[in-house]
């Protein structure tokens, strides 16, 4: 009897928080014969249809999107300034999409070194729907887990906060992440198998799902198959 019970239970568990690497674009672009800022393009269509999914179909509480790392800065000038531009473009209007449809946006990472725009809009985008009570989607842009965690201790170190009332629920609430739960599933599209400092912090725990798939072609059937992925696993925790 207990098996059954415990089996549909596996069956029917979702990840509290998604978070997802979505890699790939450029080489979809160069497999499509396309100059790399319509892989850019592609995957943010794809972005846009999958928080609308994960959202609508399986109600996710949180969503995390890596969209630009601290070390993208080191693309070539005209690709990064294609990514910073095509974000500035559709994020207020997106926004409101989101506003409509309760989800909340948060942003993590670095706003200093954004064009004024993007900061803005950024600021304004989450302003817009910090009230909103459903999915709450993390948009990573000019983030990175190093430098999260340096920013967080240089923080706690300024506000003289005394050594022994530093535990890991203090040191979560000087993260950019403040508010939001570990990550439960993690995802990684287009074929590499590393975290390229990604939610180094809220990742300790989390269960890896890596994939060929470049994030263009990252569609739901994809997903489905990554939820199915999880619910199959077992999680320890360290435990029996
Ligand atoms: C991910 O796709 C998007 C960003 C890092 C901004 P890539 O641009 O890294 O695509 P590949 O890995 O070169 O194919
Ligand atoms: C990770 O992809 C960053 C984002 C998806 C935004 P990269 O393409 O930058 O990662 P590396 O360089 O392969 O580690
Ligand atoms: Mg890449």
């Amino acid at each position: 009897m207990e098996a059954t019970a415990s089996t549909t239970e596996e069956k029917t568990r979702l990840p509290n928080h998604i978070a997802i690497i979505m890699d790939g674009n450029g080489r979809w672009a160069e497999c499509h014969g396309l100059p790399r800022f319509q892989g850019h393009l592609a995957g943010l269509e794809r972005a846009r249809s999958l928080i609308r999914y994960l959202n609508n179909k399986y109600h996710i509480k949180y969503l995390t999107l890596y969209g630009f790392s601290t070390e993208n800065w080191s693309r070539p000038r005209d690709e990064v300034s294609g990514i910073l531009g095509i974000f500035a473009e559709i994020i207020d209007q997106e926004a409101l999409a989101f506003h409509k449809q309760g989800i909340r946006l948060c942003h993590l990472g670095r706003l200093e070194e954004l064009p004024p725009g993007l900061r803005k809009s950024i600021k304004r985008s989450m302003e817009l729907t910090k009230n909103n009570t459903g999915m709450t989607f993390g948009l990573a842009f000019n983030y990175g887990g190093r430098i999260e965690i340096l920013e967080a201790v240089r923080r706690i170190v300024a506000e003289n906060i005394p050594p022994q009332n530093i535990d890991e629920n203090l040191f979560n609430n000087y993260l950019y992440t403040a508010g939001i739960p570990d990550v439960d599933l993690l995802i990684r599209t287009g074929g590499e198998f590393r975290i390229s400092n990604f939610l180094l912090w809220q990742s300790a725990y989390s269960e890896y799902y890596f994939t060929d798939v470049f994030w263009p072609d990252f569609n739901e059937k994809e997903i489905d198959k990554a939820l199915l992925s999880y619910r199959q696993r077992q999680r320890r925790f360290g435990g029996l």
